[in-house]
């Protein structure tokens, strides 16, 4: 089985590479074509990340392959078949129509390029605190675009405030807003570093699926702006940016954001992230200090954020939605505003059963994933996390383990927790 394992991840990661280095062709001859084909070379300052590639590739301009290659017309074919089947896939789909606060009454009023204005859900948290999995729960709604980890170009850190907060809330706010095509060096090194770590955008799998068919479109600004303009429900999952700094995009009118803040016990955290290989190096990411700290803003942040935006924001325990996953997702999908449509139960279904399918990573059970630090770690390895992470765990309602016995049989979520 072990043996199994190991060459299955050998032969994807030969996979990923070849496919990496495709994409890098193909984007650089869409890159060229591009230019040509849209006299862009004339605008070229206004695009600052393609500027030194635009430079370099002008002896290239007469390519023949190159201008057979027409994008405008890839675009709007690609475009036309998303169109479809997005308004098919909703077809009966119950827009809200003032129930949960939100007035839409059909597809159109939620569309950017129908200049409505799509359903926005966040998800604030940090890494490795079941983000993936409430993602997920999310992006199983059809015509969900889901911005993955917008902040993944900025490596292994968190941000807490100025100067690079700045920055990262305009990013933000652009991709929310599906400005592909905003000039600033946050857009241009987000599409770069999507270039060549393909997990940028895998899992966005709407449009994953497109850029394996259309791998010359994938890192298009035009494409992607208007791609991304089709989608009536949008959701984002932030894990480098601290809550109190949210507090930005919540006050914005026209995002009309709603932020869900997800906290998951530091025990399980830092146990899950010990399996990280980009982890281990990175104060902001190793130090159990560094990340109760964290909480204990964010606590305050969301103490102070439930009382001025009862509506749209919210925040929750990991676990609490994992041992109850059905009552979980369909809490928070009516807090973003969002019909629990048959996928998402087909999705809970393959995703919260045990054994299902045998080993398979896919189906693990979300029931018991939470919990796994308490045969994981040792008790003096626990102990040393909750010395670091008292107010954290007191005010986010975690319960200490008093020793190597009591860790075998505790409940750790039965501390008192409210945040009414
Ligand atoms: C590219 O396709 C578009 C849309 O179909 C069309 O209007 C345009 O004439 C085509 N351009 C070239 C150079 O073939
Ligand atoms: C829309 O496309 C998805 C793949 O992205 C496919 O699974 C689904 O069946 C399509 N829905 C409709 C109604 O065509
Ligand atoms: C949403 O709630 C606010 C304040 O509670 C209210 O003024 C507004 O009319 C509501 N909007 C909708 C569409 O229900
Ligand atoms: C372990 O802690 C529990 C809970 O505080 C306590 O009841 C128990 O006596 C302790 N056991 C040992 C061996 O200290």
């Amino acid at each position: 089985m072990r043996y199994m394992r190991l060459r299955d991840s050998s032969v994807t990661h030969g996979r990923k590479k070849a496919s990496a280095v495709a994409l890098v062709v193909i984007s650089i001859l869409c890159l060229i074509s591009f230019l040509v084909s849209q006299n862009f070379v004339t605008t070229l300052p206004s695009t600052p990340a393609f500027f030194g590639v635009g430079r370099s590739i002008q002896s290239f301009s007469n390519n023949e392959l190159v201008e057979s290659v027409n994008i405008t017309y890839d675009i709007e074919h690609v475009l036309q078949k998303q169109r479809n089947n997005i308004s098919k896939a909703l077809r009966r789909y119950r827009f809200p129509n003032g129930r949960y606060n939100i007035s839409a009454k059909n597809l159109d009023e939620l569309v950017l390029e129908k200049n409505g204005r799509p359903l926005r859900s966040v998800i604030v948290t940090t890494w490795r605190s079941g983000s993936t999995f409430l993602g997920d729960i999310l992006d199983s709604v059809p015509g969900n675009f889901y911005h993955y980890e917008p902040l993944l170009h900025r490596g292994i850190v968190q941000i807490r405030g100025p100067p690079k907060s700045g920055s990262a809330l305009d990013h933000l706010a652009h991709l929310l807003r599906c400005e592909y095509d905003a000039t600033d060096t946050d857009m241009d090194q987000y599409l770069l570093y999507g270039l060549d770590h393909k997990e940028l955008f895998t899992h966005n799998r709407r449009l994953w699926e497109k850029c394996i068919a259309y791998p010359h479109l994938c890192y298009h600004p035009m494409f992607l702006k208007k791609f991304c303009s089709l989608f009536p429900f949008q959701s984002m999952k932030i894990v480098r940016v601290r809550l109190n700094l949210i507090e930005k995009l919540l006050e914005d009118p026209t995002l009309g954001i709603r932020v869900l803040y997800v906290v998951r016990d530091p025990r399980g955290t830092m146990q899950s992230r010990r399996h990280r290989v980009w982890c281990p190096g990175n104060a902001d990411c190793w130090d159990s200090n560094v990340l109760c700290a964290d909480l204990t803003a964010d606590f305050s942040a969301a103490l102070r954020l439930t009382k001025k935006f009862p509506l749209t924001f919210k925040a929750v325990r990991y676990e609490d939605i994992s041992v109850n996953p059905y009552n979980g997702a369909g809490n928070i999908l009516r807090f973003f505003g969002r019909e629990y449509v048959s996928e998402v139960k087909r999705f809970l279904d393959t995703h919260t059963v045990q054994n299902f399918g045998g080993v398979s990573s896919t189906y693990r059970n979300s029931r018991s994933a939470p919990f796994h630090w308490r045969s994981e770690l040792s008790y003096p390895e626990v102990k040393y996390i909750q010395e670091n992470c008292k107010t954290a765990m007191a005010a986010w309602g975690y319960v200490s383990a008093m020793n190597a016995t009591h860790l075998k049989s505790f409940d750790p979520i039965k501390g008192h927790f409210a945040l009414e």
